[in-house]
C-alpha cells in the first residue's frame, strides 16, 4: 500500500499481515506511517495503490462505514469525543436503535449500561462526555469498538492515557477478543507492553516495512534497533550531579478548593532538580500541578518562590512568575490545530515578546529557534509552516514541549510530557530536560510510566487519593516501593472494608 500527502509520502509499499484471533504489534517512529496505514484500512485515507484482503478476500474500504460493516473497527489515537452529548450518543452515534420512527432512547441506554458492565467500566451511562477524564473517554472509546463486533480491531495508542491498573483491565479485555476469535492491531510506543501482550509484530520506518517477526523471536534491543534504524545503547541519559542547595520552590499545604480532590501537599523543589509525581488514577496529580499553575482554584496553601511568597491565581500570574506547563491532554488543551507548527511553538513566547517589544516580533530572529529546537527533537515534517494538525501524535507532542522549552520558564511542568513519542525522541526529550536542571532550572515531572519515573527523577513523591504519600529518594526507588505508595491509602480503605 502507497499513499503520500503533500510533500510526504506517508506509505511507501508498505505490508501487513495479521491472523485470526491474535494481537498484532505494529510499530515505529513517530512519523513512521502507522496511523496512515490504519486510517486507509479503515476507510478514511484513499491509497493510490495497494489491495486489502480479509479472509482471503479482496475488499475496498470506500468509507469508514463500508469497514465497520465488513467486521473492522478502529480505536482512534486521537479522540473526539462530541462533548455536549451523553455516554449512550457517543457509543451509538450514527446507528441509534429506533422503535418504529422515534429513536428508542430506553433501549439504547439499557444495551449501553449492559456493554459497560460487561466491560467492567464503572461509568454512568447518562455522563456527558464533556464531564469524562481522559482515560473514560479512553474507556468509552474501546467500548464503541467493541459493541461493533468486529472481527479486526484497531487500536492506535489505546493506552496513551490509561495508568497501570487500567491497562491491565484492557489487557484482559484484549485477551477475551482474542479468545473469541478477533484480531487486534495494537500500535503502541511503550515497547514493555507490546511484549506482554501481542503474538506477532510489524516494524515499519519512514513509510516502509521493515519486517514482521513472531515476538517471541525478537529482543526489546532489536525492536529499537529495527525501528530507529541505528544502535541506542541508554535508554535514559545519565543523571548529572545537577542539584542545589537553593530551594526554588516550596509548596506548603496546598489544598483544592474541590471536595475529594488533593490536599494537604508539602514539598520543596531545589534547583537543578528533578521531582518525579507517581501515582494511580484518581491520585489528583494533574489536578495538583494545575492549581499551582493557577489552571484551578486551592482552598488553602502557600507557594514560596526564591523565598518570597507568590499567588499563582491565573495562567497568566504563573507564565509570569516563570512557570510553564505541559499539558496531558494535547489535543484538548495543548495544540491550536488550524495554526501552523510555527505559530503553535511560540503562542507562549509570542506573548512575552509582544509585551517587552510593544508587539514587534522578529520573525527571522525567534524563527530560527524554533527551527532549532525542531531539529533538536526531530520533529518530522515538511517545513515549520505545515499546519499541526497534519503531524503524526507524537510529532504534536514535541512541538509542545518545544512550545514550553522557547518560553524561558524557571520552573518547567510537564504532565506526562512522553506521551506517543517514540523512543528515539523520547531520549531527546530527556537530555533537553537533563540539559534545562544543568542551567538551574527545576523541572516537576507527572508520569504514569515507571521506566520515565524512575529512570528521570532525583526525588519521587507519590499520592495516593489525593494525599501525599511518600517520597523516596532517586537511590531508593524501586517499582514495588513507589507502587506501595501509590496505593497505600486505597489499601488500607479496602482492609477496613473487609472487616
Ligand atoms: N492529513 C495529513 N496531511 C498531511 N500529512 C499527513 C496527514 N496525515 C499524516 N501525515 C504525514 O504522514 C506521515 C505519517 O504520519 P502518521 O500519523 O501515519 O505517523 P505515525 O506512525 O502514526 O506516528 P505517531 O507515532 O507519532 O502517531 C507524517 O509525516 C505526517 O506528518
Ligand atoms: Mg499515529
Amino acid at each position: 500500500m502507497s499513499k503520500s500527502f503533500p510533500g510526504v509520502k506517508a506509505l511507501d509499499k508498505v505490508q501487513l499481515e495479521v491472523k485470526p484471533g491474535s494481537v498484532h504489534a505494529l510499530i515505529g517512529e513517530n512519523g513512521a506511517g502507522k496511523s496512515t496505514l490504519m486510517k486507509c484500512l479503515f476507510g478514511l485515507y484513499h491509497p493510490e495503490e495497494g489491495t486489502i484482503e480479509l479472509d482471503g478476500e479482496k475488499v475496498e474500504m470506500a468509507d469508514p462505514n463500508t469497514a465497520l460493516k465488513l467486521g473492522i473497527s478502529m480505536i482512534h489515537q486521537e479522540l473526539n469525543p462530541i462533548p455536549y452529548r451523553s455516554v449512550v450518543d457517543n457509543i451509538w452515534v450514527g446507528r441509534f436503535v429506533k422503535k418504529g420512527m422515534v429513536v428508542d432512547e430506553e433501549k439504547m441506554k439499557a444495551m449501553t449500561e449492559e456493554l459497560l458492565k460487561d466491560l467492567e467500566f464503572n461509568i454512568p451511562a447518562d455522563t456527558l462526555a464533556k464531564s469524562l477524564s481522559v482515560s473514560q473517554l479512553q474507556a468509552i472509546e474501546i467500548a464503541k469498538a467493541v459493541s461493533y463486533d468486529a472481527k479486526v480491531i484497531i487500536m492506535d495508542e489505546p493506552t496513551s492515557s490509561l495508568t497501570v491498573a487500567e491497562t491491565k483491565h484492557l489487557f484482559k479485555i484484549i485477551g477475551r477478543l482474542k479468545s473469541e476469535g478477533r484480531s487486534i492491531i495494537y500500535i503502541s510506543h511503550k515497547l514493555e507492553e507490546i511484549f506482554e501482550i501481542t503474538d506477532e509484530i510489524t516494524i515499519m520506518r519512514d513509510g516502509q516495512y521493515v519486517g514482521k517477526w513472531a515476538i517471541r523471536d525478537i529482543t526489546i534491543d532489536e525492536v529499537i534497533h529495527q525501528m530507529v534504524g541505528r544502535n541506542m545503547e541508554e535508554r535514559f541519559p545519565p543523571a548529572e550531579d545537577t542539584i542545589q542547595e537553593e530551594v526554588l520552590l516550596k509548596v506548603e499545604d496546598f489544598t483544592s478548593a474541590q471536595e475529594h480532590s488533593f490536599e494537604h501537599i508539602n514539598f520543596e523543589l531545589h534547583k537543578g532538580e528533578i521531582l518525579g509525581i507517581g501515582g494511580l488514577v484518581g491520585a489528583q496529580r494533574t489536578e495538583l500541578v494545575e492549581a499551582i499553575f493557577g489552571l484551578r482554584k486551592i482552598r488553602s496553601g502557600t507557594l514560596v518562590m526564591n523565598g518570597k511568597i507568590i499567588k499563582n491565581q491565573t495562567p497568566k500570574d504563573a507564565i509570569k512568575n516563570k512557570f510553564a506547563l505541559l499539558t496531558e491532554e494535547r489535543r484538548a488543551t495543548g495544540i491550536i490545530p488550524m495554526l501552523s507548527v510555527w505559530d503553535n511553538a511560540l503562542v507562549v513566547a509570542y506573548k512575552k515578546l509582544a509585551d517587552n517589544v510593544i508587539g514587534l516580533i522578529h520573525r527571522k530572529k525567534i524563527g530560527k529557534s524554533v527551527d532549532d529546537i525542531c531539529r533538536e527533537l526531530d520533529v518530522r515534517m515538511a517545513n515549520t509552516d505545515t499546519l499541526i494538525k497534519n503531524l503524526s501524535g507524537g510529532n504534536q507532542q514535541k512541538v509542545l514541549v518545544g512550545r514550553w522549552l522557547l518560553s524561558d520558564c524557571d520552573i518547567l511542568i510537564l504532565d506526562e510530557p512522553t506521551r506517543g513519542v517514540d523512543v528515539g525522541a523520547k531520549y531527546e526529550i530527556y537530555k533537553i530536560m537533563r540539559d534545562l536542571v544543568k542551567k538551574g532550572k527545576a523541572i516537576i515531572m507527572v508520569s504514569s510510566e515507571m521506566p520515565e519515573l524512575l529512570g528521570m527523577s532525583d526525588k519521587i513523591m507519590i499520592m495516593c487519593e489525593g494525599k501525599l504519600s511518600g517520597i523516596l529518594e532517586q537511590k531508593e526507588a524501586t517499582q514495588i516501593e513507589v507502587m506501595k505508595y501509590a496505593t497505600m491509602f486505597s489499601n488500607k480503605a479496602k482492609e477496613e472494608d473487609s472487616e
